[in-house]
């Protein structure tokens, strides 16, 4: 039996955050220059049922089994053996590394749920479509987000830039003219199952409000996508800029934050938001010239890291 391995990258939201979760747009792109990776291989001669989790990264090593059936390692792997019997799993050792910063807003829980899914499939002779590859995902975010609206399991296992209406099919998005993105880690880990939380209570607490809030949001990602798909990237920034205040109204953003978003906007970026969910995590700040001051201002404000992520060009099949 010959080991499978898959890939998968990390993501951002470029607009609609939150607001997704109550039905507006939004819009991710993924960011291949990080990944999540699964490799799984057989053991040979070893007892069929037994499945061996390696993740170095986060110093796991162990089976399958005895992790707790609501880790997402376990719940990916159990996603993929579903109604089959675990027993007449051949032993396999399922390797897992990844790239993409944790808890921060670049996806790295849901593509590393994605990359088993796939490659887990494969190894049990199921090749699985981009698809059913995603709502395998989407069952195991169900596990540990609560309420996830499905974007990101749907831009990272498609690979591919998405406007995204929860419960409505997603469509791809073809990107005239390709733009750049820096992204900006606070280093201080996000917590958006507890800002999901948080702006569930306000909306029950003021729904008028909380829904003119997120209807704000829905306009510019609409705006954000005819801009897109019409070859005028640059006129995003301003977008950013408001789409940030209004998560700032939402109070998913931080002093830190707020700090990283002026100071790429201060050193020239076209436009700067927070991205996920917020409560830390990331900020993505849209650029145009100057990619290595900005990246230095903001690294003077407080970011552990900077990169740049280039949103290619993308048309859609006819
Ligand atoms: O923090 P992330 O990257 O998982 O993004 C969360 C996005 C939210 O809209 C806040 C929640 C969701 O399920 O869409």
């Amino acid at each position: 039996m010959p080991a499978f391995s898959a890939t998968a990258p990390g993501k951002i939201i470029l607009f609609g955050e939150h607001a997704v979760v109550y039905g507006e747009p939004a819009l991710a792109v993924p960011v291949p220059t990080v990944q999540a990776r699964a490799v799984v291989s057989p053991i040979i001669d070893g007892d069929s049922g037994d499945i061996q989790i390696e993740a170095p990264d986060i110093s796991l090593s162990g089976a399958a089994a005895d992790l707790n059936p609501d880790h997402p390692l376990r719940a990916a792997v159990n996603a993929v053996i579903g109604e089959r019997d675990p027993g007449g799993v051949p032993a396999c050792k399922i390797n897992i590394s990844s790239t993409i910063p944790s808890a921060s807003g670049l996806g790295s829980g849901t593509a590393v749920s994605a990359a088993i899914i796939r490659a887990f499939s494969a190894f049990l002779g199921r090749r699985l479509t981009d698809e059913q590859v995603s709502q395998l995902t989407f069952e195991v975010e169900k596990i540990y987000h609560g309420t996830p609206s499905g974007i990101d399991n749907t831009v990272i296992a498609h690979h591919k830039p998405v406007y995204y209406l929860k419960g409505e099919p997603f469509s791809f998005l073809s990107i005239l003219k390709p733009f750049s993105i820096l992204i900006a880690d606070s280093g201080i880990p996000g917590h958006t199952g507890e800002a999901v939380h948080h702006v569930r209570q306000k909306w029950i607490n003021d729904p008028e409000r909380y829904d003119q809030i997120f209807k704000s949001i829905g306009e510019i990602s609409k705006n954000a996508m005819e801009l897109i798909q019409t070859g005028s990237p640059a006129m995003l920034g301003s977008l950013m800029d408001e789409n940030h205040s209004l998560l700032q109204s939402l109070e998913v953003s931080t002093p830190e934050l707020d700090n990283l978003v002026n100071a790429a906007r201060k050193a020239g970026a076209l436009g700067a938001k927070l991205s996920g969910g917020g409560l830390g995590g990331i900020i993505i700040a849209l650029i145009e010239e100057g990619e290595d001051q900005i990246a230095e201002e903001v690294t003077q404000a407080g970011a552990v890291h900077a990169m740049l992520s280039r949103v290619p060009s993308s048309q859609l099949p006819d």
